[in-house]
């Protein structure tokens, strides 16, 4: 019965809803009143009905829930549900949420056999002979730059074309740029933040090396040249002769106080040589003047692995 009364009235079911009703009973049933998902707007309309904005939703492939608000013919549509956004889903007064799947399909009329891609909404054509929908951007689709943190948007913030929203970088990347991402008429974002990856400064780093001697172009400076790669040949580490003891040294060129001394092992090569066992018996000290560097620092036993990351931890810091 349901059915038949919905193919009645096929398009015309925004201006003539009456004879409908009965089919929309599991939507209104459902509405959880006096609440709101925050912060996964795809857009937002003005002046509409409650059932515009379903429907909004309902010719919108990415939209999963709606929120309405009533006083003010406000209209919400969003990217997640309150299942998949649990932590957004929030009591908020006057509001209206409605999930997407608790209305029939068949309300959106034409556009209920679309074929709009996920970034697109269905627009009823109403006096095209061929089609009688056709697809148009909705939104840019969600941000996944690397290093962007976007639980930090606000909640006017949407993906929809023309909207923009607020993102900041994630830990242990540094932000540089306004922090706006703004979605352009052609479905791109145009990032105003870049977040780059924050490498720790190395003390270090291109400061004067030695070494007891020298295998084939392997100098002492290949230690501190801020180069992480662990390939011998490629990224050329340093590397002394065989059989040295005291083998390699930095200048700080300055006084600190030492809390840890951190060495990248050598990895794998090209050959398959693993040599990391190598690294093994490493005493580091440490002291004011090259003539006198003695001071205990840390020490590592041993073997290393490939590409091993050692940290050799200096308790007094000397
Ligand atoms: C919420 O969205 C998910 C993923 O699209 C869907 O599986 C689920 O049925 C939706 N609704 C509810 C109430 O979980
Ligand atoms: C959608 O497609 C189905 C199956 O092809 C058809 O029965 C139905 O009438 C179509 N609905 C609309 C609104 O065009
Ligand atoms: C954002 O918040 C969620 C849940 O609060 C968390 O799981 C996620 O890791 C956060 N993302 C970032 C990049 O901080």
């Amino acid at each position: 019965m349901l059915q038949f009364q919905i193919f009645r009235c096929p398009w015309f079911l925004i201006s003539v809803l009456v004879p409908c009703y009965g089919s929309l009973q599991p939507g209104f049933s459902k509405l959880q009143r006096g609440h709101r998902l925050d912060r996964k707007l795809i857009q937002s309309f003005t002046e509409v009905s409650f059932l515009d904005c379903v429907i909004e939703c309902l010719v919108t492939p990415r939209c999963k829930s709606v929120n309405y608000y009533k006083g003010a013919n406000f209209c919400e549509i969003n990217y997640e549900n309150k299942t998949t956004a649990e932590t957004r889903y929030m009591e908020s007064a006057g509001w209206v949420y409605s999930e997407k799947e608790h209305w029939p399909q068949e309300l959106a009329g034409a556009c209920s056999n679309s074929t709009c891609g996920i970034n697109q909404a269905c627009k009823h054509k109403r006096y095209s002979a061929d089609k009688f929908f056709e697809c148009v951007l909705s939104d840019c689709g969600i941000p996944d730059q690397k290093g962007i943190d976007l639980n930090t948007t606000r909640r006017e913030d949407a993906i929809g074309i023309h909207r923009r929203i607020h993102a900041s970088c994630a830990d242990g990347y540094s932000q540089s740029g306004s922090g706006w991402l703004i979605c352009q008429s052609n479905g791109e974002w145009k990032y105003n933040i870049v977040c780059e990856v924050t490498v720790p400064l190395e003390l270090a780093f291109g400061k004067p090396a030695e070494q007891s001697s020298t295998y084939s172009t392997h100098g002492a400076e290949f230690a501190v040249d801020g180069n992480r790669g662990t390939d011998l040949i490629l990224d050329n580490c340093a590397h002394t002769g065989d059989g040295d003891t005291n083998p390699w040294m930095v200048d700080l060129q300055a006084v600190y106080s030492i809390k840890s001394v951190r060495i990248i092992n050598r990895g794998m090569d090209e050959y398959e040589t693993d040599v990391s066992f190598r690294l093994r018996d490493v005493t580091v000290t440490v002291g004011l003047t090259e003539f006198d560097v003695n001071t205990p620092c840390g020490f590592f036993a041993g073997p290393g692995t490939l590409s091993q990351l050692v940290v050799i931890d200096c308790p007094t810091s000397p």
